[in-house]
């Protein structure tokens, strides 16, 4: 992150200090379907887009992009209901304000969540997956431009970024919820139109399981930053030319309702489990 992006966190983060002194150690960013869970906060401080200088604001209807610091399942939190994408215009580098904001904070872990189109055959309208690995396909990277060696490496590794110990604590409180999830390979594509058919059988044929249009370059700067990362995709469909039907936004928004309260029970048993505690 050049000088000038940490500048514009550290405005944000002053402006957000001034109202609160929570210091957040998880960090949430909330895909559509999802943002209700943030309803559910205690000591919640709600922070409008307008109040935060430099954060991009959503233009996506189910998204109102605020920011809510407080407690979720006891853990102090850093929640964002709904988040930024390439397609709306913003660049990575504003895509990922919010990211290196909770980071700023004091948050060292982070999760994401979005909505995704199920590639691999098993990958059924309604399963949720956890991303093992990635790739950028949108032709952005949110470090380009000058690095602030303060921050993070000119060149991070990118072999994991997916926190491995994190992934298996979402097995666990899952299985306690009763349900599995599945793993793999997640691509991100510019959008906003869906792919065609012949971009998900090269997709398919480099070994992408789900595709969507978002959280990878959240991913790379939190990894830059050193903060642990853990996503889930919400499978709403199966991708382009995979079922009978075309695909439709309606079809990705009824199916995140269909498994919404599943996916906030999960995430409400897993923030405790994900505590890195205090420092
Ligand atoms: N492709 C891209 N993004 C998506 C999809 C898809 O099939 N489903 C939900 N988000």
């Amino acid at each position: 992150m050049s000088e000038v992006e940490r500048q514009r966190t550290d405005e944000a983060a002053a402006v957000v200090r001034q109202r609160t002194e929570l210091v957040p150690r998880v960090a949430l960013v909330l895909g559509s379907g999802l943002s209700d869970l943030a309803d559910e906060m205690t000591d919640a401080v709600v922070f409008e887009p307008a109040e935060l200088p430099h954060l991009p604001r959503s233009t996506v209807e189910a998204h109102d992009g605020r920011l809510v610091l407080g407690r979720l399942g006891g853990v102090p939190s850093f929640v964002l209901r709904g988040r930024q994408h390439i397609y709306e215009g913003y660049s990575a580098t504003e895509v990922v304000r919010p990211v290196r904001l909770a980071r700023a904070l004091g948050a060292s872990v982070l999760v994401l969540t979005n909505a995704a189109g199920g590639i691999r055959e098993d990958l059924a309208p309604g399963t949720l997956m956890l991303l093992e690995d990635h790739v950028n396909l949108t032709g952005q990277n949110p470090l380009t431009g000058p690095n602030s060696d303060a921050l993070g490496p000119r060149f991070p590794d990118m072999s994991a970024p997916y926190d491995a110990d994190l992934r298996a604590r979402a097995h666990e409180a899952a299985a306690a919820e009763g349900f599995a999830l599945a793993e793999g390979v997640y691509a991100a594509m510019p959008g906003p139109s869906y792919e065609t058919r012949a971009e998900i059988r090269m997709l398919a044929a480099m070994g992408v399981d789900a595709v969507g249009m978002s959280t990878v370059h959240e991913a790379v700067a939190a990894v830059h930053g050193g903060v642990r990362v853990l996503a889930f995709s919400s499978i709403t469909n199966r991708a382009a030319g995979l079922s009978d039907s075309p695909l439709s936004h309606e079809e990705v928004v009824e199916t995140n309702r269909v498994t919404a309260d599943r996916n906030r029970a999960l995430l409400r048993r897993l923030m405790p489990l994900l505590d890195p505690g205090e420092g």
